[in-house]
Order: C-alpha cells, then sequence, then structure tokens
C-alpha cells in the first residue's frame, strides 16, 4: 500500500479509537489551545516530539528545522516563537537537538553543491563548528563529533533565544532549556539546568531504587 494511503487509514483508525475511549476528546480540542511549552526540534523523521515525549494534542507547540536553529532573521521560526511567547504565554521552550544530525553532520563537511539552500541555512552552524574547532578535532571518531557539535549547537541554540528580544520582552519570559535525544537508546537528555537535570536523575534513581526495595520484600 503506498504511504499516503496508509496514513489516512491509520488517522482513521486513530481517530476512532480515540473518540471511543475518551467521547469529549475532539470537542475539547476544537475549543481552543493552551499549550505550556513551545518544542523547537529537527526536522528528522527520527524525532517527532510528541511520539517521543508520549506528549497529547494540545500539549506543545512545535516548531521544526534542518538542525533545530533559531536565527532572528529566520520569519519562520521568528513567527512562531513570537506567537508561543506573546499570545500563548508558554512557559517553558525546549530547543531539542539530537544525535545522527544530518544537518549538523553537515556542516562538518564540505558544502554540497547539490542543496544551496540548505548551505545557506547552516552557514551559522559552520561558523559555530569554527569556535569550537578544537574541541570538536580532539575527538577522533566523525560521529562521535558530530554528535558532541549537535549537544554544542543546542546550547547555542538556547543562550541565542534567551538572549533574543523576542523572549526578553515578554512580559514572563518562558524558561528556555536545552535537550538533546539520543537515538539508540531513545532517550532525552537534558544539556542545560543542570541542577534541574540532577534534581530529576536523583528522583528517578530513587524511584527505582524503591522499585526494587519492593520487589525485594515481595
Ligand atoms: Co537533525
Amino acid at each position: 500500500m503506498n504511504h499516503p494511503k496508509r496514513l489516512l487509514l491509520s488517522n482513521l483508525a486513530w481517530s476512532q479509537e480515540v473518540s471511543a475511549r475518551e467521547p469529549e476528546f475532539f470537542a475539547d480540542l476544537a475549543r481552543g489551545q493552551q499549550p505550556r511549552i513551545l518544542w523547537i526540534g529537527c526536522s528528522d523523521s527520527r524525532v517527532p516530539a510528541e511520539r517521543i515525549t508520549n506528549a497529547q494534542p494540545g500539549e506543545l507547540f512545535v516548531h521544526r528545522n534542518i538542525a533545530n536553529l533559531y536565527t532572528s532573521d529566520d520569519g519562520n521560526a521568528s513567527s512562531v516563537i513570537e506567537y508561543a511567547v506573546h499570545a500563548l504565554k508558554v512557559e517553558h521552550v525546549v530547543i531539542c537537538g539530537h544525535h545522527h544530525c544530518g544537518g549538523v553532520r553537515a556542516a562538518l563537511s564540505p558544502p554540497s553543491d547539490a542543496l544551496p539552500v540548505v548551505n545557506r541555512r547552516i552557514a551559522g552552524l559552520r561558523d559555530l563548528a569554527g569556535r569550537h574547532r578544537d574541541e570538536l578535532l580532539a575527538i577522533e571518531d566523525f560521529d562521535a563529533r558530530v554528535d558532541r557539535f549537535a549537544e554544542l549547537n543546542v546550547i547555542e541554540q538556547v543562550r541565542l533565544l534567551r538572549e533574543s528580544p523576542i523572549v526578553r520582552s515578554a512580559p514572563r519570559p518562558p524558561q528556555v532549556h536545552g535537550w538533546i535525544f539520543g537515538l539508540r537508546e531513545g532517550l532525552l537528555t537534558q544539556l542545560t539546568d543542570m541542577d534541574e537535570a540532577r534534581e530529576i536523575a536523583d528522583s528517578l534513581t530513587e524511584t527505582h531504587a524503591e522499585t526494587h526495595a519492593v520487589r525485594d520484600a515481595a
């Protein structure tokens, strides 16, 4: 079966399944949205925001582009951020990169003549790679270098967004977080807000320990 047709049939099945489980679900969605989180991620098909976070429709306001970039001269990204921050008043912005990112890899490779628009788009990433040249060249394995640069890129995008007028001029500026998605494990890791990251890790360890204690006691 061709792919678009499969998507339409899957949609029909999903809609019926959700309506059967929660009859008011779609009526509630139609009343409006009040997402608390703006997600800025990569367009990569392997990193679907809602799927990897188990978020429901209505929870995430989403912008995705190649290599999850924010630049103030990008009208598309800026308009999404402006609407999310100033109209929807989201409390958090998550910039999520991922390992094995093709856009990040391209920025560490010679430009491709076949992709002039992409080349222009990732020019800023090439500059960023230059600024981290020593750290990146010290990583011999190219795949590992790409993964590290994907992380450095997220941290840079978080910095740019935190300092942007669009965020700073908000009556209550949202917190901007930087995350990376590891494809091999399917896990998100925090790259910024390390205090919070430690707290979450500790609580997970405690939950894990409690689970073991309960199981051991049984
Ligand atoms: Co990517």
